[in-house]
């Protein structure tokens, strides 16, 4: 390729926040409060951290700092919930019944919700009404469902051991008990929502630690909870900062399951403090997936698919495709439609509905993306587009599209979590696994191709959690969505997230007349 592509002069204005609904405009003013036992209260230090508008820079909301002794509170309260025969006999209808209240008073509140998450992480509010709280949704209703069918099993135990003596043997799922959820910045409210709905849904009560970026939403979620009626002390939230608030709850002897969104560095924290007391543990961390396009893919859908497969979301998403390996023959032709893509997607603040991109969540954020990308110049690596951060108070920064690279570089190798693809030829279909699987990640991969065989060989070669086919970053409810390697341990999502929220107890009795 010879041309590069220039983008669009770019300038991208704030956000303009006299405009904003008068519910949220409310809620802005309300000072921001922990969550602890159905009440709403300041942090015991007193201390509160300033929330911005990453359009602008400007701050826009303040929040209570909690701690170590806001966390414990929490947790104190998470168990009396646990204990208390309010929540853990409520018939398992009722419990169906409540969690389908909150999801109905989601749907009342979707706009609100949506202008909220984009005025605090940055987002388009269209792509936040109609990705992050549309799956929210239904995620909260398919977790709703699952109250009545967490069953055992009889078990045709022999007794073999003792004999004369008749057994009558099952299995039962249980609650696993207080349950700490520790988010990221990038889905702000899905992300509450993959933690909460199904540890709500299988009798177990539940403390959030919110991204320090982005805490607005998940307060908002809390005040729908306690509207829709749910028990004091089930659902708590403690706001604040990861090295205190985050790791006070993941070390907390009170905690018997942590769940976990973020990089792979802090989840290698969370596993060690969660090590004290055994607490079980989920981590969802840090990717670098591959998309992967055959020789006979069909190009004017591929293009579009692996743009959007590293764009969606400003590339701040786990599972971006952020690798793209093309078959040799049609290189050129893809990096300069996907480049051609990424020069004309209009960047703006999200409240703008013109705007495709908004800016990265913060200025750390722009920071570490920036880095990246221009270690990745400085090794060699060459911008068909992009390149730059936009010169503006908020945190823009162009889609980028880097050819070029080899397989040692950091934009090759580490997670950018920002819109920065690089793309790579391959000759032999015989070396694309192994090109493909050559990352310490193991979150997600793409394959491009309309030969079924060729697919299915590929995909059972690819080690990721999740194998996409002419589609990326398909979520859905029913889906097991999680990491091989350092990607991480369990899954959101689907039956498997109800699972790791539960105990199986092994219940025999002898009925020996
Ligand atoms: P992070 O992993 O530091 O933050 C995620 C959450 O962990 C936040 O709630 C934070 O308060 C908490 N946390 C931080 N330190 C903690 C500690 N010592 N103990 C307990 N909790 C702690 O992620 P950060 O700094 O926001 O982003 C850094 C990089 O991580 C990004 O550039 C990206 O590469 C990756 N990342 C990956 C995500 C994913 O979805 N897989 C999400 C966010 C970030
Ligand atoms: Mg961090």
């Amino acid at each position: 390729m010879n041309a590069s592509i220039r983008a669009v002069a770019r300038t991208a204005a704030a956000n303009d926040l006299s405009r904003i609904s008068a519910a949220n405009a409310a809620f802005l003013r309300r000072p921001g409060r922990l969550l602890i036992n159905g009440e709403w209260i300041g942090a015991a230090g007193g201390r509160t951290f300033e929330v911005r508008d990453p359009s602008s820079d400007a701050v826009i909301a303040h929040v209570a700092e909690g701690d170590a002794v806001d966390i414990d509170r929490a947790v104190q309260a998470a168990r009396e919930a646990f204990e208390d025969s309010q929540w853990s006999r409520m018939k398992p209808v009722d419990r169906e019944r409540l969690l389908h209240r909150l999801a109905d008073l989601i749907e009342q509140h979707a706009d609100e919700l949506a202008e909220l998450e984009s005025i605090d992480n940055g987002k388009s509010v269209l792509m936040a009404r109609h990705v992050d709280i549309k799956h929210a949704i239904d995620v909260w209703r398919y977790m709703a469902g699952w109250p009545t069918k967490l069953e055992g099993q009889t078990l045709p135990v022999s007794g073999n051991l003792i004999p004369g003596q008749e057994y009558a043997a099952f299995s039962l799922r249980e609650p696993v008990g207080v349950v700490g959820a520790i988010i990221a910045w990038n889905f702000p409210f899905l992300l509450a929502t993959w933690k909460a709905a199904p540890a709500l849904a299988a009798g177990c009560t539940f403390v959030l630690k919110p991204a320090e970026e982005t805490p607005l939403s998940a307060l908002r979620l809390g005040e729908l909870v306690l509207e829709a009626g749910f028990p004091k002390g089930v659902f708590n939230i403690v706001t604040g900062m990861g090295p205190t608030a985050g790791a006070a709850l993941a070390a907390h002897e009170g905690v018997d399951k942590i769940t976990f969104t973020g990089s792979t560095e802090v989840g290698r924290l969370i596993v060690r403090a969660a090590a004290g007391n055994m607490k079980k543990v989920t981590v969802e961390l840090g990717g670098k997936s591959p998309a992967i396009v055959l020789d006979d893919a069909d190009l004017p859908t591929t293009i579009p698919g692996v743009a959007g497969a590293i764009f969606f979301n400003h590339g701040q998403t786990c599972s971006a495709g952020s690798r793209l390996f093309v078959a040799r023959r049609h290189f050129d032709e893809v990096v300069e439609g996907v480049a051609r893509q990424a020069s004309s997607i209009p960047l703006g603040p999200g409240l703008d509905p013109n705007a495709q991109m908004g800016p990265l969540v913060s200025s750390v954020q722009r920071q570490r993306v920036m880095k990246l990308v221009n270690d990745g110049l400085s090794a060699g690596a060459k911008a068909v587009t992009g390149g730059k951060a936009l010169d503006t108070a908020g945190y823009y920064v162009e889609p980028t599209v880097f050819t070029d690279v080899t397989p040692a570089m950091a934009v090759v190798r580490e997670e950018i979590f920002g819109p920065v693809l690089v793309a790579q030829p391959f000759d032999r279909i015989e070396d694309i696994a192994r090109l493909a699987n050559d990352s310490i990640y193991g979150l997600g991969a793409s394959i491009w191709s309309r030969d079924v065989g060729k697919v299915f060989r590929l995909a059972g070669k690819l080690r990721a959690g999740s194998v996409w086919v002419n589609c990326h970053n398909m979520l859905d409810p029913v889906m097991p969505f999680g990491g091989y390697k350092q990607s991480g341990w369990g899954r959101e999502l689907g039956r498997e997230a109800v699972y790791s929220c539960t105990e199986s107890k092994s219940l025999c009795i002898n009925v020996t007349g």
